[in-house]
């Protein structure tokens, strides 16, 4: 029996008034349909089927390593019809196919897993997710009859006055048998307000051909559908306190969660401490212990163990145990620092690695370079790693101490054990255990200043 998922994405998402196509709008760092693929991925189903239509292109793009497949909706005209964009997907299976929306990423694993059971034991041809609002404005309202089964679901657009009244929505959620949903699909016609095929004029026509169909009724919080930008922030602000609360659960202290934003990936270990304002994004990890002051930005890194950040900018690197990062620095991509390292006040890294116990306090950029351990970078340093067309490379040895101002014009190599002097620049190989001085000679001119009647 074929067990399989379609993800309705085509729509226009008009109401959030946007290039974008909705489904790639963010939540918690991540595109709603990605939100929605990864939750289907882990609730075991043997493939899943994106409908595509506005932007498809750059919707294939943002999903492409998702492993997922495609049917095309070129003109969007309506949830049945994007279905019916599914057929040559459906044809050859046999058994029940979930249909879910990409613009509605709160749904949880939990949920979906029920839901098909539910489904399976409860031998329903169709089953609905439904939930309670207080204000269903917009959503199709869920119309039972006098045994309490579901008849129906009347669009919100083509609600009489008395429909209008009922609180128990259409989560835009669904479990079909795939024959007996191809079929139906045949009769979907668009005689309604919008002038589109609603696929959940698929309820009504199943309950006339006498298919038996359930319905499950779930937390509204996991039906919400993202139509607009306050919807949106309305979504972002559940998932947030879901992501928070769970890293709360884990041992983690967050000092104020309103303001905290943990991507739905990122791995946070027992006893670090979080304050306000960090926004931790991709498939971050951090380790026990570490603390992270207010204001960081942390985007795909590993921080190891007992790492102090202050308002700094992280990017696609590591940051090794018991270092110290920031106030005000800024690591790009492809870093690596090691452990018991000091980066300072505005320093920027950049595609470098830096051993342990390596001290980088103040005002230097660092790109292009491999430092060894124990090294120690005065004020001001400049690793002159672009020539005006290429980049080069610079290394540096263990213990070397490289004094204020120095610039390093790459490529270029200081080997271990070495010292250069303040104010250097460095165009040569300093050889192992020398000092290296690379600028004029200070003249003084004796009485200048009175022979020139400059005196004050
Ligand atoms: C839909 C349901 C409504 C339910 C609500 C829950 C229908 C007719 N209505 O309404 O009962 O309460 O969701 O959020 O199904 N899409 C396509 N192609 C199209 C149209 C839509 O792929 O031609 C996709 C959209 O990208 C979106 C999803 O289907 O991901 C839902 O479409 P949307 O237009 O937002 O439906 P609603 O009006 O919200
Ligand atoms: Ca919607």
């Amino acid at each position: 029996m074929d067990k399989c998922v379609l993800i309705l994405a085509g729509g226009k998402g008009k109401r959030m008034k946007s290039d974008l196509p909705k489904v790639l709008h963010k939540v918690c760092g991540k595109e709603m349909l990605n939100h929605v693929i990864d939750v289907m991925r882990k609730s075991d189903f043997e493939s899943i089927n994106i409908i595509i239509g506005k932007g498809a292109d750059q919707v294939k793009i943002a999903t492409k390593e998702k492993n997922v497949t495609y049917s095309f909706q070129s003109e969007q005209l309506g949830t049945g019809h994007a279905v019916m964009c599914a057929k040559e997907f459906l044809k050859d299976k046999d058994g029940i196919v979930a249909i879910f929306a990409g613009d509605a990423p709160l749904i949880s694993e939990d949920t979906v897993k029920k839901f098909i059971k539910f489904h399976e034991q409860g031998g329903y041809k169709a089953t609905l997710l439904t939930s309670i609002l207080e204000h269903p404005d917009g959503y199709g309202r869920i119309i039972r009859n006098s045994q309490d089964g579901v008849e129906r679901i009347v669009e919100h657009k083509d609600c009489s006055a008395d429909e209008l009244k009922v609180k128990e929505v259409n989560a835009a959620m669904y479990c079909f048998d795939i024959k007996i949903l191809l079929n139906g699909l045949e009769k979907i016609k668009n005689d309604n307000a919008q002038k589109e095929y609603y696929l959940t004029d698929m309820i009504e026509i199943l309950r006339k051909a006498g298919e038996k169909i359930g319905a499950m009724a779930i937390d509204f919080e996991e039906t919400l559908g993202v139509n607009s930008r306050v919807q949106l922030s309305e979504v972002e602000r559940i998932m947030r306190n879901r992501i928070n609360k769970k890293h709360m659960e884990n041992g983690v202290t967050i000092i104020d969660p309103n303001c905290t934003y943990i991507g739905e990936d990122v791995q946070i270990e027992k006893d670090t401490i979080v304050y306000p304002g960090n926004v931790i994004e991709g498939n971050s990890i951090i380790k026990e212990g570490c603390i992270l002051y207010p204001n960081s930005r942390i985007v795909s890194s590993i921080i190891s163990e007992n790492v102090t950040i202050q308002s700094s900018v992280i990017l696609e690197s590591k940051i090794g145990s018991n270092t110290t990062v920031g106030p005000f620095a800024y690591i790009r991509p492809e870093t690596s620092i090691g452990s018991h390292a000091r980066i300072g006040d505005f320093v920027e890294i950049k595609k470098s690695k830096i051993g342990n116990n390596t001290k980088v306090s103040h005002l230097t950029y660092i790109g292009d370079a491999e430092v060894g351990k124990n090294c120690n970078f005065g004020c001001g340093t400049v690793v002159v790693n672009y020539d005006g067309k290429e980049k080069h490379k610079t290394i540096i040895g263990d213990n070397s101490f490289i004094g204020c101002n120095t610039n390093l014009v790459s490529p270029v190599e200081v080997e271990d054990n070495t010292y250069i002097a303040a104010g250097s620049t460095i165009t040569e190989k300093v050889p192992e255990g020398s000092l290296a001085i690379a600028r004029s000679r200070q003249v003084n001119k004796k009485d200048w200043v009175s022979k020139n009647n400059l005196k004050k």
